[in-house]
């Protein structure tokens, strides 16, 4: 990398060229990629707007995550989880494995940078992105200069807060999942959870946990009722369960529940070895079969599944099915409700779409994440204006005029690993093919001159 730091350009920023590509994010992705690049000895530049690696997983998450894939589905490339680690890492062992890997591979990324944008010059072929400091009270920018990019963003880069009719004037706490932490500081309340995702379950189990009252919103939902009797329990200190019987019409919510493993054996890599032999459907078909005789009818507690089966929604859709680690045990205890859509907020409710008006304390958004690529990458041939490449998987990895997206396939961090190989191999091709070039020059200029 050369710094061109003092020779500020005309707007006052300071430009660095970098020799290699420039990284953006350092989350798995980005660290992966580096890993890979710092193999085959290609230099690059990691631009992180955090203070540290991963913040995502060091700020962002709740503190009961575990990973819900076995651990051989999430490491990255060249470094296998250490051998103590359980089939599924907490956490801080996933952050502590992500630190050794920044240090094994001497990843040192530009903290507190935040990339603001980054556009293609095409009279100098090379892409100018400019950061901004996050830390500086005085807006400081740094414009790096570079043949090739790789979006590293991730999926999840920003919460979605969804616009609900009366939400600012709710008088409790809101907060998004990427900002809850835990349920201790909501023991008694009566919380109401958006979003039915693996967030969604998994907060109102960590709420139920810790004695608070959670109610999930299923938006897709119809008419649910229970019998006068029951519906007065709902937020009621003693819970009493909820069957069948009680209640008087159900919900429709549109998701696929899977227990997270079959007979011991993780869901995942169960789908995964019948895919090998088996299509797509079937696989799902049995699938849906060894989850009734695990989970029962998930109907009857207002949980309808989804037409089409859970690898095909997620194929054609990106919806990621609901992994359960326990939340529909205590939806069918009554200890989690479950209720519809979110008509308006009043001061200390909540009016829903059937018309019931619920009392709660607080909210928890757990309404999703979404891509931040288009608010600072000017390009819109390779990237759709979701934030994700246009091109489905497996070919969404590359665009023209060194452009490269890592980790946005929607198959989580088996899909950042397998990015991240194809995209170093890629790029040290390249590099190495520049570099062969730039000796050849060099070689026939002194030939020349002696
Ligand atoms: C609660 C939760 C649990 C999850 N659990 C799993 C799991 O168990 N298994 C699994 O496979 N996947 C899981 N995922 C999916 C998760 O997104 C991936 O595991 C992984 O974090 C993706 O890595 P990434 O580097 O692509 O994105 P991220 O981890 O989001 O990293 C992106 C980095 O880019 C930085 N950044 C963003 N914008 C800019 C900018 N403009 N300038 C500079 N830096 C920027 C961010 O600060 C961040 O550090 C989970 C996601 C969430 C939200
Ligand atoms: N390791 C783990 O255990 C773990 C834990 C949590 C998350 N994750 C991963 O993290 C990623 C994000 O998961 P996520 O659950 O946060 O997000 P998600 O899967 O996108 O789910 C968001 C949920 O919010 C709902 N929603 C959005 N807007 C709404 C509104 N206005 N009213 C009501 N509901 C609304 C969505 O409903 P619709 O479907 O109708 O849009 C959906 O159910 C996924 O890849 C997931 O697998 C993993």
């Amino acid at each position: 990398m050369c710094n061109l730091s003092g020779q500020n350009n005309f707007f006052g920023r300071r430009c660095v060229w970098v020799n290699g590509p420039v990284i953006v994010g350092a989350g798995p992705s980005g660290l992966a990629v580096s890993a890979c690049l710092r193999e085959q000895d290609v230099p690059f530049v990691v631009i992180e707007r955090s203070d540290c690696i991963a913040s995502l997983w060091q700020k962002h998450t709740y503190n009961r995550l575990k990973l819900h894939l076995p651990k051989k589905f999430c490491q990255l490339p060249r470094l296998p989880f250490p051998e103590e680690y359980p089939e599924y890492p907490t956490k801080k062992q996933f952050i502590a494995y992500l630190e050794n890997y920044a240090q094994k591979f001497d990843i040192k990324p530009h903290f507190n940078e935040c990339v603001q944008s980054a556009k293609y010059d095409e009279a100098c072929q090379l892409w100018r992105v400019v950061t901004v400091s996050t830390t500086e009270s005085t807006r400081s920018e740094t414009e790096y200069i570079c043949q090739m990019l790789v979006v590293a963003t991730g999926e999840n880069a920003e919460g979605v807060v969804p616009e609900i009719d009366g939400l600012q004037d709710f008088s409790g706490e809101v907060v998004h999942a990427k900002d809850y932490k835990s349920g201790e500081n909501y023991t008694g309340k009566k919380v109401l959870v958006v979003g039915c995702g693996n967030s969604g379950m998994e907060l109102s189990l960590d709420l139920s946990n810790h004695n608070a009252k959670p109610s999930i919103v299923v938006r897709s939902s119809v008419i649910f009722k229970l019998t006068p009797s029951k519906r007065s329990n709902l937020f009621s200190r003693k819970r009493i369960p909820i069957k069948t019987k009680h209640l008087i019409n159900l919900f429709s919510l549109q998701v696929h529940i899977l227990p997270r493993e079959i007979m011991g054996k993780s869901t995942f890599d169960l789908a995964m070895i019948l895919m090998k032999w088996l299509p797509l459907w079937l696989v799902d078909k049995l699938l849906l079969i060894l989850t009734w005789f695990i989970l029962g009818n998930t109907h009857k507690y207002g949980i309808k599944r989804p037409s089409i089966g859970p690898l095909e929604l997620k194929n054609r859709h990106g919806k990621t099915p609901v992994l359960d680690i326990g939340a529909l045990q205590k939806i069918r205890s009554g200890d989690i409700t479950v209720v519809p859509g979110v008509k308006r907020f009043k001061r200390n409710s909540v009016e829903l779409v059937d018309g019931e008006t619920v009392d709660i304390d607080s909210v928890v958004l757990a309404t999703g994440y979404r891509s931040n690529v288009p608010y600072w990458l000017q390009e819109s041939e390779f990237f759709a204006k979701n934030g994700f490449p246009k091109t489905p998987f497996p070919s969404g990895w590359k665009g023209k005029n060194g452009l490269y997206a890592s980790g946005f396939t929607r198959r989580g961090l088996a899909g950042v690993s397998a990015d991240a190989i194809k995209i170093s191999q890629d790029i040290a091709q390249v590099w190495k093919q520049d570099l062969n070039n730039k000796n050849r020059r060099l070689l026939r200029r002194c030939i020349s001159t002696f």
